[in-house]
């Protein structure tokens, strides 16, 4: 009953936030077809307000629909679902951000610049696309009269962050003790752990800041101090969190960076230079410069974010011995490749620079192979039964049709161990995950997998695996 009546007031709050925030876009519309700015100013700030009010309320009825399922059965599949759509929201904004990234920068090294370009032009661009011809202008500083419509690139990046940070909690914070922390690497509080996550985010921003105010008249020191910064975090990282949670830290680290440079210093130095343009005045083209500096490097941070965005399938590079070496190496590689990518759009072609960051990113794949078998113990042939007993008892609990699990209520990832064909067709996941990166059983071998079990396995494997 009580809970009934909760959720019919939440409903009743929600709807009316609903309308009004219509309501007022509504009216925003119209003065602005009537042109009367200043009305528009005002009512955009009570239009902001009725956002945030929207997102408050969504957030709360995210979190009485929590509280009412916590340790009912129903738990884990809200979380799996809120998840997907958080998880669906993030690529979606994070593929049109990085899209619209990758497009400027192109449209920006493939500009004609000096063919029948007018006075007042940077260059121009003619392209097809999609049945069509378009032709596009780029002005040196700003047109003579600020358009009435001017479309702003800046709620793909903001959305991207924000729903990456819902993401982060919903994963990480809500499983700290199993996912974000491995008391191996350092034993800490669930609360620790997320305020550490938490902080590092905020001062890896403030520090990336002064780096970028104080160093960015000399290119040389500017690259250095960047990427010692890059390093640490990553190195940081993979010293108090679990592998996977590490290598998305960097990420959102990275991400971080990207975001809060569109917010504090593209943006507004876009505003101020639109503003001056309205005035007749000259732009500072101490704006320009700033927003340039960013955009550069946004642009080198663009691969490996999306690879550290993958990573998590990948246990042999955050699962290895020395994972903060693998991240640094391939965030490198990756960075190469792009400075590759941008020296070419603009014609030059330095040749050695592709070669040799691909050249990193085999080495990490040399680097992180496994050994070569030197196992030893195998003094008795070990036949499939025994494998698949040992699977059946450690690894079943969550792979599975039905699995027994507190948590995890369906199959992760879909692997399911039920018979003896699904256990050996999926023998080389099982050698990858309980024997080399030994990162199964989940959750900190949540099943108690012996270390014996491990190498009658590994025997297994290396006799040949006959089954
Ligand atoms: C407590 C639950 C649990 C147990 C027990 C468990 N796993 Fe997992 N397993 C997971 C979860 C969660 C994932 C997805 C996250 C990940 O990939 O790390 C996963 C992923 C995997 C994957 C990666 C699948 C893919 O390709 O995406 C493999 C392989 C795997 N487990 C093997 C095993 C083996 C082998 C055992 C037994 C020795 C085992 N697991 C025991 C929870 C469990």
């Amino acid at each position: 009953m009580m809970a009934l009546l909760i959720l019919f007031s939440w409903l009743f709050i929600f709807v009316i936030i609903i309308l009004g925030t219509y309501k007022i876009r509504e009216i925003v519309e119209q003065f602005k077809l009537q042109g009367n700015e200043a009305k528009v100013a005002s009512l955009q700030i009570a239009q902001n307000w009725f956002y945030a009010l929207l997102v408050c309320a969504v957030l709360c009825g995210l979190g009485i629909v929590y509280i009412f399922l916590k340790g009912s059965i129903w738990e884990g599949h809200f979380m799996e679902w809120l998840n997907l759509v958080v998880r669906w929201i993030h690529i979606t904004f994070g593929i049109a951000w990085i899209g619209a990234s990758f497009y400027f920068v192109f449209l920006e090294n493939a500009l004609n610049r000096s063919e029948n370009v007018r006075d007042e032009l940077a260059g121009n661009l003619w392209a097809v696309h999609g049945g069509g011809f378009y032709y596009l202008e780029k002005y040196k500083l700003a047109p003579k009269k600020i358009p009435k419509h001017l479309h702003w690139f800046k709620y793909e990046a903001y959305f991207t962050w924000l729903s990456g940070f819902c993401l982060l909690i919903i994963v990480y914070y809500f499983n700290a003790r199993s996912i974000l922390i491995d008391p191996v690497v350092f034993d800490i509080l669930p609360m620790s752990a997320i305020m550490i996550s938490i902080f590092s985010l905020v001062l890896g921003w403030v520090l990336y800041d002064q780096i970028c105010k104080r160093f960015a008249k000399s290119k040389l020191v500017f690259t250095i101090a960047i990427t010692v910064l890059v390093f640490f975090f990553a190195w940081f990282y993979c010293q108090v969190f679990s592998g996977r949670a590490a290598y998305i830290h960097f990420g959102a680290f990275l991400g971080t960076l990207m975001a809060a440079n569109v917010f504090f210093v593209i943006i507004p130095g876009q505003k101020r230079m639109v503003n001056a343009a309205k005035n007749g005045e000259l732009p500072n083209p101490k704006d320009g410069e700033a927003a340039m500096l960013r955009s550069y490097t946004n642009n080198y941070f663009t691969l490996p974010v999306l690879f550290v965005m993958i990573s998590n399938h990948f246990p042999s590079t955050f699962g290895n011995e020395y994972e903060w070496a693998v991240l640094i190496a391939i965030t490198v590689g990756s960075a190469g490749i792009k400075h590759y990518l941008n020296l070419r759009e603009k014609g030059k072609l330095s040749v050695w620079i592709m070669p040799v960051s691909i050249m990193v990113l085999l080495g990490v794949t040399f680097f992180t192979a496994p050994a070569p078998s030197t196992f030893e113990n195998c003094t008795k042939e070990i036949s499939f039964i025994e494998v698949a007993d040992i699977i059946k008892n450690r690894c079943t609990a969550c792979h599975s049709k039905k699995p027994t699990d507190a948590v995890w209520k369906s199959a992760p990832n879909g692997i399911m161990y039920d018979t003896p064909e699904q256990i050996y067709n999926l023998r080389d996941k099982i050698y990858q995950r309980a024997v080399l990166s030994k990162n199964m059983p989940f959750n900190n071998n949540q099943t108690g997998m012996l270390l014996e079990e491990r190498d009658m396995i590994n025997c297994w494997m290396n006799q040949g695996a006959i089954k």
